[in-house]
């Protein structure tokens, strides 16, 4: 097993209301690690205090055997966590392609004057965005909307945009929050089979949250479900599946495990 994160007891409070309750998860490379609950039960808020937007009130964040709890986003990025976002935060005037270079751009350093006059490690690093920006985007199906702007792709592609330049940043973890929310069937089945295959073929490790009960059980080792901010489960699709406390939390949502093609384990 190879540990990639580790999250032991993390509270967070707004105000005075428990966004979250000694929430623990562990991801390791290879896993696809799913967080559900109804609407508020904390799956973003858990997100973000891994990812250093939010400061718990208690307990610990790992990452590759390192302390991270406190960091700035930028150095928690940096360090190899990448992550997209429910709501989508692209640069919307901008390409398809400018905004996979400049999540790049992010990863490597070089000095102003190199940037500004375009020429030595700037301009080699450059070409190789460039290169490795177009890769990212054929691995997404973007490739022909490159030139075009952000903001004109369709819902699903914009979420595709956000995930190809998560990868832009190299990352060792992957941390998507509601990834096909916005695709169609079609679009949501191909991108499963493209996690699975992302999955199989790079070293990393992905923790996801997501509404779509058949996409979740179907792409997922493992689950983990929060309801209220506490964790109420934690076991395999079929295990989640079967679960009273985990069907009673859902009870008048669309949580629907028997709709499920096939899960993993
Ligand atoms: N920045 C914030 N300030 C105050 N309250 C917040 C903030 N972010 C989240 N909350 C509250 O914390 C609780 C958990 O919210 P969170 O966004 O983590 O839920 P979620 O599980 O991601 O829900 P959804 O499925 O709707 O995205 C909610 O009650 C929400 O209103
Ligand atoms: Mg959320």
């Amino acid at each position: 097993m190879d540990l990639l994160l580790d999250i032991n007891g993390l509270s967070v409070f707004f105000g005075g209301v428990q966004a979250l309750t000694k929430f623990s998860i562990q991801i390791s490379r290879g896993d696809i690690i799913g967080l559900i609950g109804p609407n508020g039960a904390g799956k973003t808020t858990a997100f973000n205090a891994t990812t250093g937007r939010i400061r718990p009130s208690e307990g610990s964040v790992f990452f590759c055997g390192q302390k991270i709890t406190g960091w700035s986003p930028p150095r928690i990025a940096r360090s190899g966590i990448a992550r997209t976002f429910q709501n989508i935060k692209l640069y919307e005037d901008l390409s398809v392609i400018e905004n996979v270079m400049i999540a790049a751009h992010s990863s490597v350093s070089y000095s102003f004057i190199e940037a500004i006059l375009g020429v030595g490690r700037y301009s080699r690093d450059e070409t190789r965005i460039k290169s490795r920006a177009y890769e990212l985007l054929e691995l997404m199906n973007l490739g022909e909307v490159a030139s075009e702007q952000a903001s004109s792709l369709p819902y699903g592609s914009q979420r595709k945009l956000e995930i190809a330049r998560a990868l832009a940043l190299d990352p060792k973890l992957l941390l998507l929050d509601e990834p096909v929310a916005g695709m169609n069937p079609t679009e949501t089945r191909e991108f499963g089979e493209f996690l699975l295959t992302l999955r199989d073929n790079l070293p990393i490790g992905v923790g996801l949250i997501d509404h779509d009960m058949s996409f979740v059980m179907e792409v997922c080792d493992m689950i983990r479900v929060l309801d209220h901010g506490i964790p109420i489960a934690w076991g395999t699709p079929s295990a989640i599946r079967n679960n009273p406390e985990v069907i009673s939390a859902y009870l008048g949502t669309d949580f629907n495990g028997t709709t499920v093609k096939h899960a993993k384990n």
